[in-house]
């Protein structure tokens, strides 16, 4: 069980969303917490109700697409809050559509966000967690990174590799007393899916029609519990957690259904 009272939690993409509740919570379990994102007002609204809730707080903006800024932006953050015992990385962003339809840039964009982004923050803790022996490092990948899904040609491929990264260093990290930790939300209530929406092909709408989308405090309260009980899989919902359990045992029962689904979408049209 770790305990958070006291410890250095930085949380990219705490700006927003999911990001922003987890850092409401782990400043309501004690901990100092230091937020990375591009949007200076955005840092600084959220460091402020932070404030107010009794939180420590810094703020460091960076584009975690950029590996020198966000070694920079650790390296500050680290000055001003001591080094870091907790890592959300969070940032992340989206962009379903027709593959055809999509552009290069989008599938480039999307990768360096999502997975060099965590890949990014996650390179500039570790060697001081395990110097320290010790430390928690949580990435947020998706339901999406469970299972392909219609209209998200750009965005699964890079929650496919931001949980194949985590599965991999659970192993290679847990030697060293750091816990890894992998997040898998559904839809969340969040700006992000709001501007998801925008784009979602009709097909893609039917599929997740079925999905009532969850409020980013639960994600929170999974995330937060996850890293106190050190678990890997961390998903906030039972949908998913049975998505998590069949998705690879009856691949063909999945793809039936949203085939079916995304048929009578196009139809309908
Ligand atoms: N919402 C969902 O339905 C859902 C479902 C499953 C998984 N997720 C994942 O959950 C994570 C958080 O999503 P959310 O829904 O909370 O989104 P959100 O509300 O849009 O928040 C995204 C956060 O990431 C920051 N960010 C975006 N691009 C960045 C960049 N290049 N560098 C640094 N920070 C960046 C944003 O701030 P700035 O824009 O100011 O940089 C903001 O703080 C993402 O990884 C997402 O893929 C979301």
């Amino acid at each position: 069980m770790t305990d958070l009272t006291g410890a250095h939690a930085v949380v990219t993409g705490g700006s927003s969303g999911i990001g922003r509740a987890t850092a409401v919570l782990l400043v309501e379990r004690g901990a100092r917490v230091s937020l990375v994102a591009r949007g200076h007002e955005r840092l600084d609204e959220t460091a402020a109700e932070l404030g107010v809730a009794g939180g420590r707080v810094a703020t460091a903006p960076a584009d975690v697409a950029d590996a020198g800024a966000v070694v920079a932006a650790m390296e500050a953050l680290t000055a001003e809050m001591g080094p870091c015992d907790v890592l959300v990385a969070s940032a992340g962003r989206s962009r379903p559509g027709h593959f055809e339809q999509l552009d290069d840039e989008v599938f480039h964009r999307l990768m360096a966000v999502n997975y060099f982004g965590t890949l990014n923050a996650i390179r500039a803790v570790v060697p001081s967690m395990i110097e320290r022996g010790r430390g928690s490092i949580v990435g947020v990948s998706s339901a999406a990174g469970l299972i392909g899904v219609f209209g998200f040609a750009a965005y699964t491929p890079t929650k496919f590799a931001v949980r194949g990264l985590l599965e991999t260093l659970r192993a290679e990290l847990a030697p060293h007393g750091i816990h890894v930790g992998c997040a898998f939300p559904p839809d969340v209530d969040t700006p992000m899916l709001a501007d998801e929406n925008r784009f979602k092909p009709e097909e893609t709408k039917a599929i997740s029609a079925a999905i009532r989308p969850i409020s980013a405090e639960r994600v929170a309260a999974s995330i937060v519990r996850g890293i106190e009980q050190r678990r890997f899989s961390i998903i906030p919902d039972w949908q998913t957690r049975l998505l998590a359990r069949t998705a690879g045992l009856v691949p063909e029962a999945f793809a039936y259904s949203f085939d079916r689904t995304a048929r009578r979408a196009r139809a309908g049209r």
